[in-house]
């Protein structure tokens, strides 16, 4: 059996993340449907309510417990309402790297939400859970996603050339990584 993380709960001064429940199904149907999420992300198209209801109740579960990684559902602290997802996975064990991937709901953009998250889940890998580096990915073309990288404290590395896919072809992937000295420094 490969290691596996925790069923884990994490908390932000505006945020829980938790993991997804059949509660999430209708706002993450309605996020991952969203134009800019089908831009930046290779989700099935149409992206139906089964395919929300398979991720939130099985998949995002499944993942975790194979080991591969671990997927959170961002949620507003007062309301509880689902503003998005941070998550991890291809994770190295005996190397200690993970790879962090992320979405926001439309109704959450541009209030710094992604980043809180993305800045949370690094402290909890690098710290608690005694990993030695995080990975993040992003198209050179997505700058609000950069952004989230730059703010969440993660450096740049350089351009990985025709790594990536999205439903319009190929795309060049800027790398940044997140170090345990990154959050003491
Ligand atoms: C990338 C994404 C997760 C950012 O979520 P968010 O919660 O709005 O992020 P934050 O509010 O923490 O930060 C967004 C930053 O990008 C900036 N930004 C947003 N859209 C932008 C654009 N079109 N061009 C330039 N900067 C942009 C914002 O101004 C903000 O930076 P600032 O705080 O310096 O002003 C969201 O846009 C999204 O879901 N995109 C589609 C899915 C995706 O791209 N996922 C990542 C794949 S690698």
């Amino acid at each position: 059996m490969p290691p596996i993380f925790p069923e884990t709960t994490l908390r932000t001064e505006r945020l829980v993340l938790r993991p997804f429940t059949a509660e999430d199904v209708d706002d993450t149907r309605a996020a991952c449907s969203d134009e800019l999420t089908q831009q930046w992300l290779p989700l099935p198209a149409p992206y139906t309510v089964e395919h929300a209801a398979s991720w939130c109740t099985d998949v995002s579960h499944r993942l975790r417990t194979s080991g591969d990684g671990i997927h959170f559902a961002v949620t507003d602290a007062e309301s509880g309402r689902l503003l998005g997802t941070v998550g991890l996975k291809k994770t190295d064990w005996p190397a200690r790297v993970s790879e962090v991937g992320y979405w926001a709901a439309p109704w959450a953009r541009g209030r710094g939400v992604t980043a809180e998250a993305t800045r949370a889940l690094g402290e909890w890998l690098l710290g608690a859970q005694g990993f030695q580096r995080v990975q993040l990915f992003a198209a050179t073309a997505n700058t609000a996603s950069q952004r989230v990288a730059e703010k969440a404290g993660f450096q740049r590395e350089g351009i990985l050339r025709n790594a990536g896919y999205v439903h319009t072809g190929r795309v060049d992937l800027v790398l940044f990584s997140l170090l345990p000295d990154d959050l003491t420094g």
